[in-house]
Parts: structure tokens; C-alpha cells; sequence
């Protein structure tokens, strides 16, 4: 009969609860009247006179340490405890997912652009991104009233004098021009925001490289030997450019930069659009305005200036087909850039 006893204790003091139906499992077992509890105190009468005492105070002690024991789990499943000892280590349970970190696609972008052009005498500029009208427009050559300016691209913050958010990098290079003297080699990197539905192709927050060359003779064939330099490094030696005619104020003569395709060697495909060339950029000879702007004589000074969207060249680099996946942050895409090599 002891034994019986002690081993009834010993399952009550190793019991444990994480739900109403295990305490109530409990409470039928070692509480109710029924219980194997109860049903002991029914035996008192097999038990001979002369030990009923003593067999009432182990019945009376067990008795108490069902009910100890019921309090406490009804405690602890109140505190949302859930039985689990932090302090014991189980080294049968499986490990945890693996949680590893990678590099973002746009920083090793960023990286692979920057590090191309470090090699050919380029240092990185960084500025603010809230700018005044200055140095993200007047200092480039917008006139007054070019629509560039106008809310419908502009998320400005203030109006007279007004303050934005920039909508290019090209507003460091002004700084660059306004605190240094050429000759300047510079590469400016940063976020920038344009006022513009977000869909799969166009997004209000996004990211730049913009390259500036200021010095003596510097001409439109060292801006184009420099762009082929770079698109054989990043795209792969084979890729040739080509450069289109086109406008922006603060560069005259302006160009839109093209690649030949790398996906499909030039035959055609979705990516080209069947053209066999992919847009990365703009670019230019710096207008004597812009110089002038920035007490730069252009008489002396010359200059180009590139600009590329770093979100357009992961793009195509990784065949991602949808800008949005940059910002959401979805661990099963940021995963697959784990092994990219920068
Ligand atoms: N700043 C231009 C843009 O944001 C790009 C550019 C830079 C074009 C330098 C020409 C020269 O679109």
C-alpha cells in the first residue's frame, strides 16, 4: 500500500498542464471524489485498527499535495506558463531555421558599381536628401518653369523658398563642384524620390549612381570610353553601348546610354523588348551653365556626367521583374542573393 502511495505522489509532483483539459484531467484523477485519491480513503476500512492512524496521515498528506499541486498548475496556466523549463537545454530538439543574413541586391549593386569606377581614379560623394530647389534644379540649368519642377514629380516639403525631397544625385555633384576644384572624379550613390504610382516598374523611392569628370579637355570620347569600360566590367566584356541623343538641362550635348542586350546575345527577347538594347542611363557633357553655376570656369574646365538607376541595373543583372520586391522585404527572395559574390 505505501508503494501504491508513493507512487501516486510522484506522478502528482511530475504532473504538468498546458491546457484546460490536462487540469481537468487532473482534477478527475487526483481530486474528485471518484478519484484514485478518493478511492484510498475507501480502503481505510481493509486496513487493521491498529495502523489506521498512521495510514489516515499519509492519506491526508496525499491528499494535500493533489491539492498543492492543482493550485499551482491552475497558476500557471493562468500565467500563460507553458511548462517549459528555460533553464533546462534539450539537445534532442531540432535546431532552429536558419536565420542567416544576406546582402541586399541593391548593395551589392551599389558595391559592384562603385568598386568599377574606384578603379579608374573615382572617389564616392554623399549629400542630403532633402534638398534645396538650388541644388537639386537652378544650379542645373532648369529653367523657371520646367516641368520637372511641378508636383507631379516633386514631393517638396516646403514651398518659398522651396525645400524636397531630391529627385537625383545629380544635386551632390553641384556640392562636389561648389566645395572642390577640378580636376573632380566623383561617384554619387543615394536614394532619391520621385512622385510616382508604385507598380512593377516605377516606384516613388529609388536609387541612383551618378558619375561627374571635371578637368582640362576632357571630352564627349572620354565619356563614352568610360561607359564602355564600365558596362564590359559589370555586364561582361563582350557588351557593347551605344548611346542615343536626348535632353537634360544641366548636360548639352545629352545621350541616353543603351547596352546590347546580354540576356539574348542580341537575337531578341522580352528583356530588350526584340530590340537587342537595354536603356541603363542618361548622360552628357556638363552644361558651361552648370559649371558657371558652380564657379567653375568653363573656359577652362570641361566635363561629363552619367547617371544610372541602380534598382533598373539589378534588374536586369538578376532578372527580377518586379521593382517592388526590393521594399517588401520577403526573406524567400532576399535569400537567393546569399552566395552572390561582390
Ligand atoms: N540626373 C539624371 C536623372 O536623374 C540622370 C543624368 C545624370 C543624366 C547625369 C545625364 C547626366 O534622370
Amino acid at each position: 500500500m505505501k508503494e501504491k502511495v508513493e507512487a501516486l505522489k510522484n506522478e502528482i509532483l511530475a504532473f504538468s498542464a498546458t491546457n484546460q483539459n490536462e487540469l481537468e484531467q487532473f482534477r478527475l484523477r487526483f481530486i474528485s471524489r471518484k478519484s484514485v485519491v478518493g478511492e484510498l480513503f475507501n480502503e481505510m476500512k481493509n486496513v487493521a485498527p491498529e495502523e489506521r492512524k498512521s495510514f489516515g496521515q499519509v492519506l491526508n498528506e496525499l491528499k494535500n499535495t493533489a491539492q498543492d499541486k492543482f493550485k499551482e498548475l491552475i497558476a500557471s496556466l493562468e500565467k500563460g506558463d507553458n511548462g517549459f523549463d528555460e533553464n533546462v537545454i534539450d539537445p534532442t530538439l531540432p535546431p532552429s531555421d536558419d536565420k542567416l543574413g544576406s546582402i541586399h541586391p541593391l548593395t551589392i549593386t551599389k558595391a559592384r558599381i562603385v568598386e568599377i569606377f574606384k578603379r579608374i581614379g573615382f572617389n564616392v560623394s554623399e549629400g542630403p536628401e532633402i534638398e534645396d530647389d538650388w541644388h537639386n534644379f537652378s544650379a542645373l540649368n532648369f529653367p523657371e518653369n520646367h516641368p520637372a519642377r511641378e508636383m507631379q514629380d516633386t514631393f517638396f516639403i516646403e514651398k518659398d523658398p522651396d525645400i524636397a525631397l531630391r529627385t537625383h544625385t545629380s544635386s551632390v555633384q553641384v556640392r562636389v563642384m561648389e566645395n572642390g576644384k577640378p580636376p573632380i572624379r566623383t561617384l554619387s550613390p543615394g536614394r532619391v524620390f520621385r512622385n510616382e504610382a508604385i507598380s512593377a516598374r516605377a516606384h516613388c523611392v529609388f536609387h541612383q549612381v551618378e558619375g561627374l569628370y571635371i578637368d582640362k579637355n576632357v571630352s564627349f570620347k572620354n565619356l563614352k570610353e568610360t561607359l564602355l569600360y564600365f558596362s564590359r566590367e559589370f555586364f561582361g566584356k563582350d557588351t557593347k553601348i551605344r548611346l542615343r541623343p536626348s535632353f537634360f538641362p544641366f548636360t548639352e550635348p545629352s545621350a541616353e546610354l543603351d547596352i546590347s542586350c546580354f540576356l539574348c546575345n542580341q537575337k531578341g527577347c522580352n528583356i530588350c523588348k526584340y530590340t537587342g538594347w537595354v536603356e541603363i542611363g542618361g548622360c552628357g557633357m556638363v552644361d558651361p551653365n552648370v559649371l558657371e553655376n558652380c564657379k567653375i570656369d568653363p573656359e577652362e574646365y570641361t566635363g561629363f556626367a552619367f547617371g544610372m538607376g541602380i534598382e533598373r541595373i539589378a534588374m536586369l543583372k538578376y532578372q527580377i521583374n518586379d521593382l517592388r520586391l526590393f521594399t517588401e522585404n520577403d526573406i524567400r527572395f532576399l535569400k537567393q542573393f546569399r552566395s552572390v559574390n561582390w
